[in-house]
């Protein structure tokens, strides 16, 4: 075993956090588990992991589930496409698999919303396949320890960190090794890193030459695009209309209040003065590639024609249906009536 291995399992060994889905070798939960932690912390991930084993036990159970219990049981998560493809794709394992998890990287890279990374975590943690895990901590904390300047949003970079991370893997504890450099990454080698505890301190090339907080190096900014969502509200005596988002983009098939969207700083026209509402202030919600600015608006009379494809709901049972996180938080916490 190579000293960078040899490091980071003797520091996890010691530092190990009992997390349900390292208890198991079962590769469907290991692809649930991956897939919930996807932009989400370990934390929050965790009730989300125990609800989907407990309502979805077996690969079988979460086919033939309706895809909109699914949505519901995901909602808070976000990036709802994960759940889509969990859905779609254990759908796929059944009927063309006969719901047996495929084994091996290759095959199970081809799999919906599986990446490389993803594919290599469920190879090696479920089947030990010595394929190693590039994640973000993995990016940040190579970048670091071997003080590489190349861009990790580049093709190049993502060969050299991919090849690197590959030498270094040990082949006969992939699993191990894997779990280790993804737990270094993300609890000591963070964006603010702690040196003095790491395993790997004098080893660490940008530790020696002060480079840590330039490391890892980006080429690019992602494009954000800034949005602007007025959601009506409409209140008639406890019942209210909702809309289901069709298209394909942000929130595909989940519901929202009905919604205009405007440029900035602009109310939309249709919310006349004659109307009696209450509007919220702007709150802001962070995406991967845009910032939205929502004001919700209650009203008391429809603003605009009322839309065949509405539904009207009565106000209680919204959360019955799957809802963006925005709209989901606002109700929790800023909704007071
Ligand atoms: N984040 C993503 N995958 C993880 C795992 N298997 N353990 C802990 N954190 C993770």
């Amino acid at each position: 075993m190579n000293d960078f291995s040899l490091l980071i399992t003797h520091w996890f060994r010691q530092n190990y956090r009992d997390l349900p889905w390292r208890n198991t070798n079962n590769p469907y939960f290991i692809w649930l588990s991956e897939i919930i932690l996807q932009q989400t912390r370990v934390n929050q991930g965790m009730q989300y992991y125990l609800k989907f084993t407990k309502n979805y036990p077996t690969i079988f159970d979460l086919a033939k589930s309706d895809e909109q219990n699914i949505l519901n049981d995901w909602q808070g998560l976000g990036y709802y496409s994960r759940a889509r493809n969990l859905h779609y794709s254990a759908q796929y394992i059944v009927n063309e698999l006969n719901g047996v998890f495929p084994q091996t990287y290759n095959e199970i890279i081809k799999l919906k919303g599986v990446g490389k990374y993803t594919a290599a975590a469920i190879a090696s943690f479920a089947f030990n396949e010595s394929k190693a895990v590039v994640d973000g901590n993995v990016y940040r904390l190579l970048s670091r320890v071997f003080d590489i300047p190349t861009p990790i949003d580049s093709g190049q970079g993502q060969k050299e960190f991919q090849s690197l991370a590959d030498e270094l893997i040990d082949p006969n504890n992939p699993a191990e090794h894997n779990q280790s450099i993804m737990e270094v990454g993300s609890s000591i080698c963070s964006p603010s890193p702690n040196c003095e505890i790491c395993p790997l301190t004098l080893k660490c090339l940008s530790y020696t030459r002060q480079t840590i907080h330039e490391r890892p190096v980006k080429s690019k900014k992602t494009k954000v695009t800034d949005k602007y969502f007025h959601f009506f509200i409409y209140e008639n005596n406890g019942k209210t209309y909702i809309e289901k988002r069709t298209k394909k983009g942000i929130w595909q098939n989940l519901f929202q209040f009905p919604l205009i969207e405007t440029k900035e700083n602009e109310l939309p026209k249709e919310l006349n003065k004659h109307q009696t509402f209450r509007t919220s202030k702007v709150i802001k919600h962070i995406l991967s590639h845009q910032r939205i600015y929502a004001q919700f608006h209650h009203i008391t009379s429809p603003p605009i024609k009322i839309q065949k494809e509405w539904i009207e709901i009565n106000h209680e049972n919204i959360q019955d249906y799957p809802l963006p996180r925005i709209i989901d938080r606002y109700l929790e916490e800023f909704d007071i009536s």
